[in-house]
């Protein structure tokens, strides 16, 4: 019997170094022998790739806080059981730059939905399916948006204010301190070189666990 791989997510506000570990997190794995997957959130299929495009354009017409929590856990769910799901369950390690503790770090935090909303609709969607572990990119907000400047447009969620990324990291803050079993915090502060040796020890001790 194959045994079931890891779900393991990346968090945190923008430019902090998701993309950038999850690439190290990667080759690190495949170094160990695991066979990975990598992908992201809002997207990861074809037809969640074209939410997540409904979800980033900036628009003149204001965006519902429910339209924008629906269509993100409408993505979800079809990336979950299209792409997530059957790979874990092949023995894929699956590695996924943000998930659920971003609609509650976003939608929650940022937008103020209430957390109990949020809850229902990641138990209708998911059930009981979690990550096994959430790798929590934390530096300070102004840190990320200096290293993410070079950007070309900034999409719909980037051209909000500093304290709704403030309010963002705040929420991230919360949901590790309640789960603390489940999230890894990383110091995104550090130089580069420092934070992939961190992600990649974290990687080693879960490996052999
Ligand atoms: N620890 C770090 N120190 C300095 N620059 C970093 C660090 N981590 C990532 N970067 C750089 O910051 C930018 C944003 O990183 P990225 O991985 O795209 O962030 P995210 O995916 O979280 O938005 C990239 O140019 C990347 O090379
Ligand atoms: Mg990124």
């Amino acid at each position: 019997m194959t045994t079931r791989g890891r779900f393991i997510t990346f968090e945190g506000t923008e430019g902090v170094g998701k993309s950038t570990q999850l690439q190290v997190a990667a080759s690190t794995l495949r170094d160990l022998g695991m066979d990975v997957v990598v992908t992201r959130e809002p997207g990861g299929t074809p037809m969640a790739e074209s939410i997540r495009e409904l979800l980033l354009a900036p628009r003149e017409e204001p965006v519902n806080e429910t339209t924008e929590l629906l269509l993100m856990f409408a993505a979800r769910a079809q990336h979950l059981y299209q792409k997530i799901l059957p790979a874990l369950e092949s023995g894929q390690w699956v590695l996924c730059d943000r998930f659920t503790d971003a609609t509650f770090a976003y939608q929650g935090g940022g937008r103020g939905v209430a957390k109990e909303r949020i809850a229902q609709l990641e138990t209708l969607v998911q059930g009981d399916i979690r990550p096994d572990h959430v790798i929590w990119l934390d530096a300070p907000v102004e840190t990320g948006m200096a290293r993410a400047k070079h950007r070309g447009a900034l999409d719909r969620f980037e051209q909000e204010d500093l304290a709704f990324f403030q309010r963002i990291r705040d929420a991230y803050g919360e949901r590790a301190a309640a789960s603390p079993g489940r999230y890894r915090r990383v110091d995104a502060s550090l130089p580069l070189t420092e934070v992939s040796a961190q992600v990649s020890a974290f990687l080693r001790e879960i490996c052999f666990n």
